[in-house]
């Protein structure tokens, strides 16, 4: 018996491996042979969470298209953004996207159409009136955020911590109008602690995400699948309180709860729950992690460059920091935060699409339908083909030396077309006023006994970049008001 069941399985992997070598359409594709037998490759090369050198190395091995998967392609080209998600592509979201299954949101959707009714809500939420309400109380926040900082009287800071308890905290108040008062507490919640395990747990097998899937089904007591159920539960029960509260207040939750009332009526309560629990979930992973390592990479090169802090400090000086549209038209508060997004973006890797039927074409080459196709933005953002001087923090490449941007489509930290970040103003509105407030208030420097190369050393690709530890010394200025 294990005899005839041996051979089968010997017979059915032996062709599998055959036809994956020798006849599959991708087979003349160039990558490492073991990547397209195999994905348990991928998962291997990048145990230690860090895909995204992973991409970048095999990107100066084999060139701008390089099979990774069986079925798989990754592009390295300036324009992979576009092809991946850019006007009239009938790309879908791959496997991946069904991770929150049976909660479903417009991230965590794959149906093109599906995804399109979900955003519309989610339109509402975040638009330019709806972040008018969310501004001032972003500020107040900010504010506490300034006075938390001043409380180390200008001994180091963990920028790492306080970052999250912001970004947490942010997210708390635009999603469900709670204080979840970790800036106060100066204390991590534990489900942050759970997220951050959850998502270190997905880095390594986030290109075979069946393995994930088995484990939620399966598995459900390990440590790492309970942190991510737990961090689901934590969302979930944040809404419910949501749903009962009769606040007028508006967040992004009264644009949830008001598809959720209509979504019972006509598509029964388990769609709607599913949808609800699927919206707080996105927004609260979503929206708090990808912000939190922006902001503690903007203090990071302000450490590292403070002549910045100087050229920020005279642009700053012509707007009031609460004045949000102002803070929106200064060029180098918004070229640096471009270049700390282009240098370390959030979003490294991942997004990945299956191609519509038609296939598409690469420069002259050829990629046919149906197979699964990545734009990783870590290795587009640092092309020379695309920018001079690639690993060079320059933010005036964005405004006063548009000669250092030689292709403009290699930045995207944010994703394009019908599918980008719909919490992108957000995000940004949250970084201008973090670094407007806390810059007139503090001259930032290195912790002397900081290793400055620590923070890229150590840089993660965890769904979300994790960047290593950053201490710094926040002095009060003497010569701001
Ligand atoms: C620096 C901060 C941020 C970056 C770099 C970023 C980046 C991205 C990227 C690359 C995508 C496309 C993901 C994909 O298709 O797999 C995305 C989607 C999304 N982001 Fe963000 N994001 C940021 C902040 C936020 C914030 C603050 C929120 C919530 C308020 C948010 C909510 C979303 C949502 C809901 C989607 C799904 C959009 C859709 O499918 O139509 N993001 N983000």
């Amino acid at each position: 018996m294990f005899k005839w069941f041996g051979s089968y399985l010997t017979s059915l992997f032996a062709s599998m491996i055959i036809y994956r070598l020798c006849f599959h359409p991708l087979k003349n594709f160039p990558g490492p042979k073991l990547a397209a037998v195999t994905k348990f490759w991928h998962v291997y090369r990048s145990r230690n969470s860090t895909n995204y050198l992973v991409m970048e190395e095999i990107h100066k091995q084999y060139g701008n298209l390089v099979r990774t998967g069986p079925n798989e392609i990754s592009i390295f080209h300036p324009n992979g953004h576009e092809l991946l998600d850019g006007a009239n592509n009938e790309n879908n979201r791959d496997v991946w996207y069904d991770i929150l299954h049976p909660r479903k949101s417009i991230i965590f959707i794959r149906n093109v159409e599906d995804h399109d009714e979900r955003r519309s809500t989610w339109s509402y939420a975040v638009s330019s009136k709806a972040t008018k309400e969310y501004a001032p109380r972003l500020h107040s926040l900010v504010k506490d955020l300034s006075d938390c900082i001043a409380s180390y009287n200008s001994h180091p800071v963990k920028v790492n911590d306080i970052m999250s308890w912001f970004s947490f905290d942010a997210m708390g108040h635009v999603t469900f109008g709670e204080d979840f008062g970790m800036i106060q507490s100066k204390t991590i919640q534990p489900v942050l602690i759970k997220q951050r395990r959850a998502l270190g747990m997905m880095a390594p097998v986030n290109d075979a995400i069946w393995l994930a899937r088995f484990a939620f089904q399966y598995l459900p007591f390990l440590h790492t699948v309970r942190d991510w159920l737990d961090t689901a539960i934590f969302c979930e029960e944040r809404i419910q309180l949501r749903l009962r509260s009769k606040t007028k207040t508006m967040d992004m939750s009264t644009f949830f709860i008001r598809e959720f009332d209509d979504l019972s009526q006509q598509r029964g309560l388990k769609f709607a729950t599913d949808i609800l629990h699927g919206n707080a979930i996105s927004a609260m992973v979503a929206g708090s992690d990808t912000t939190r390592a922006t902001l503690i990479s903007v203090w990071y090169f302000l450490s590292k460059y403070p002549e910045h802090q100087h050229k920020l400090l005279s642009e700053l000086a012509t707007v009031n920091d609460g004045d949000v549209s102002g803070l929106s038209r200064l060029l180098h508060l918004n070229a640096f935060i471009n270049e700390a997004l282009r240098l370390v973006p959030p979003a490294m890797t991942g997004e990945s699409r299956i191609m519509g039927p038609k296939g598409l074409w690469v420069d002259d080459i050829w990629v046919p339908g149906g197979v699964k196709v990545t734009a990783p933005k870590y290795v587009l953002h640092r092309l020379s083909s695309a920018f001079k001087y690639p690993d060079d923090f320059i933010p005036e490449r964005w405004y006063s030396r548009p000669d250092l941007v030689m292709d403009k489509r290699a930045f995207g930290p944010f994703g394009v077309g019908a599918r980008q970040c719909i919490g992108k103003s957000i995000s940004l509105l949250e970084t201008r006023l973090v670094l407007a407030i806390l810059l007139k208030r503090f001259r930032v420097r290195f912790d002397p006994s900081y290793d400055p190369t620590t923070l890229l050393r150590d840089l993660q690709d965890e769904v979300t970049a994790q960047p290593g530890e950053l201490w710094c010394i926040f002095e009060p200025r003497k010569d701001v008001s």
